[in-house]
């Protein structure tokens, strides 16, 4: 930690932000396997916010890791750094006032447990996204499970690097057994019955 540092609590602060935009930021982070749907449900769900009025932003494991993560692989240690830096981003976000949602494979229970301890108490709210292996290599969108399993990406998630389910997720979607929609209504329900957003019928066409 650097010595010569000091915090500066400026007067707009996440409460000022957040009464603007007329909702409680939250971070949403979906974790799952790749290719349990994560980052489609999280797309479906922002929209839907979006067309709502909320301020949201998506950050998405495969965009971010073209730019903010471009220099991290997938060994343990740059999956650990990987998941601090979208925390300390997802942080900033929700202290800015919006609605964060994750899309990260995040496969280290002790990586998502900072995460959560770096947000204010009830702002970090878990959702598994969970589909077996098995489902998830039918699915395979990206092609990797198959290049995976012929050796041909090494710490692949589920096959040769582990995934650690959340002991208690805030929220558990079975995307085996639900299609996008009716988990994204899921989600949507815990939002609004947690007071984070409003129920409101203005509906802007994105
Ligand atoms: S995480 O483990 O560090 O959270 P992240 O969500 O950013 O992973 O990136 C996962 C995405 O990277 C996958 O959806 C997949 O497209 C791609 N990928 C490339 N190599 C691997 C790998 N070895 N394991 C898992 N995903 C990989």
């Amino acid at each position: 930690m650097e010595k010569n540092l000091s915090w500066h609590n400026h007067s707009v602060d996440q409460k000022f932000r957040a009464a603007i935009k007329h909702q409680r930021p939250c971070l949403l982070w979906f974790t799952g396997l790749s290719g349990s749907g994560k980052s489609t449900i999280a797309g479906v769900i922002e929209r839907r916010l979006a067309a709502r009025g909320f301020h949201t932003y998506l950050l998405d494991g495969d965009n971010v890791r073209h730019g903010l993560c471009r220099d991290l692989g997938f060994t343990a240690a740059d999956r650990v750094e990987n998941i601090r830096r979208i925390g300390e981003v997802g942080r900033l976000m929700s202290d800015a006032g919006l609605v964060v949602l994750t899309a990260f494979i995040s496969p280290f229970r002790s990586d998502r447990d900072l995460v959560r301890a770096l947000l204010p108490a009830g702002e970090f709210i878990e959702i598994l996204v969970d589909a077996p292996l098995g489902e998830c290599e039918r699915r395979d969108p990206k092609g990797l499970y198959k290049k995976a399993r012929a050796g041909m990406i090494p710490h692949f998630t589920g096959i040769d690097s582990p995934y650690e389910t959340p002991i208690n997720p805030t929220i558990h979607l079975r995307t085996d057994m639900s299609p996008p929609d009716a988990c994204a209504d899921q989600v949507i329900d815990h939002l609004v019955h947690h007071g984070f957003i409003h129920q409101s019928s203005k509906v802007t066409h994105v």
